[in-house]
């Protein structure tokens, strides 16, 4: 039978034509050619309202299942060249790096930190911290500092609300820069007066408190000051104290371990000086000058980077240390100036304003 034998062939050239078709347009053209309105297949489908009774059913059931293997063969081919549509033109080098995600990385300030605590680690010294929001007692009385002295004072120090100051340490406000008389300076009456410490050395005070000497440790931290933002003052700063106790301490050991850690820090070029001073909480007192060849570049002799002294006998009395039996000394470091100069920074803000193309430097 003449039409019966057709339709193989004709099947197997559809089948084909489709499966090689190079690119979706040609698959579109393929497509209309054979199972379109006009295409090849369609025109034997209406063929068959001319065939016998007898021969119909066959023949409609040949077609039919040869129409659904064209059309299957249309979509898997369709699939095949969209995906290759989809992948890039270009050949692809798998040897090529990955792509890395940008690491963050450490704050000038805390690399400085980090490497001024491992210089003082080296030689037996331990972390201490202490309370941001300190009162009175550990800020100035207790290192010796009398109630007259100009750090205690509103218009240096942020004194916090004490109305206010009954909530838990932490909720409570903190007054307004040159906030005027309507404000409560310092609190009177017997509730402990609270502010921002305006140093670490409040930390000496806690730990000696705490433990009995010997003592030897170092309290990186951050502090408080009403002074107004320019390239070289900041109200919020950081410190490193360190507070050594033991028999028989001399100013030799301070100098010494000052200069040990300096030249840890920023070389072995480092030249340290004692300038007499005076702090209410030790006796005697020096501020630390400091020198190197960055130092003489910006034309200068000496930079003042600390305070420094033997711990008075006062202080010993008040935390209950044997003043007769033991010896200390003590420091204070601003750490954004060594960082400052560690790095050749001219400008102090530029800690604080979290700009990466300036951080991405360290
Ligand atoms: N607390 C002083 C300041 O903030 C620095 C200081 C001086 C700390 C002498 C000390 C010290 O421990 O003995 O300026």
């Amino acid at each position: 039978m003449a039409f019966l034998d057709d339709i193989e062939p004709l099947k197997q050239t559809g089948l084909s034509e489709l499966k090689n078709a190079p690119d979706l347009a040609a698959l579109e053209q393929t497509k209309g050619a054979w199972i379109g309105p006009n295409g090849k297949f369609t025109a034997l489908m209406k063929q068959l309202g001319t065939l016998s009774k007898e021969e119909k059913p066959a023949a409609g059931k040949l077609i039919n299942a040869a129409k659904v293997e064209l059309e299957a063969a249309l979509v898997a081919r369709r699939e095949e060249l969209e995906l290759k549509a989809a992948l890039p033109k270009e050949p692809t080098d798998f040897t090529l790096p990955g792509r890395r995600r940008a690491l963050g990385k450490l704050h000038p300030l805390t690399q400085v930190t980090d490497d001024i605590v491992r210089a003082f680690r080296k030689i037996g010294f331990a972390v201490a911290d202490g309370p941001e929001i300190e009162d009175e007692y550990h800020c100035f009385d207790a290192l010796n500092t009398p109630a007259d002295h100009p750090a205690r004072d509103s218009q240096d120090t942020f004194y916090l609300n004490v109305a206010q100051a009954s909530a838990p340490a932490g909720s409570g406000s903190v007054l307004a820069p040159g906030s005027g008389g309507e404000t409560p300076l310092k609190p009177a009456g017997k509730m402990p007066a609270l502010l921002l410490r305006t140093h670490t050395s409040s930390v000496q005070i806690r730990v000696m408190e705490k433990q009995p000497p010997p003592v030897r440790i170092i309290v990186p931290g951050r502090v408080y000051r009403r002074d107004n933002a320019d390239a070289t003052h900041n109200p919020t700063f950081h410190q490193i104290e360190g507070l050594y106790v033991d028999k028989n301490v001399t100013v030799g050991d301070l100098k010494g371990t000052v200069e040990f850690v300096f030249r840890e820090l920023m070389g072995s070029d480092v030249k340290i000086r004692f300038r007499p001073h005076y702090f209410s909480y030790t006796e005697p007192s020096y501020e630390i000058d400091f020198t190197n060849a960055l130092v003489k570049k910006m034309g200068k002799d000496w930079l003042e980077i600390a305070g420094c002294g033997m711990v008075h006998p006062q202080v010993f009395e008040t935390v209950g240390y044997d003043p007769e039996v033991w010896t200390g000394w003590a420091f204070g470091f601003g750490i954004e100036r060594i960082a400052m100069l560690r790095y050749g920074i001219n400008d102090i803000r530029l800690f604080y304003e979290n700009d990466v193309r300036f951080l991405k430097q360290f």
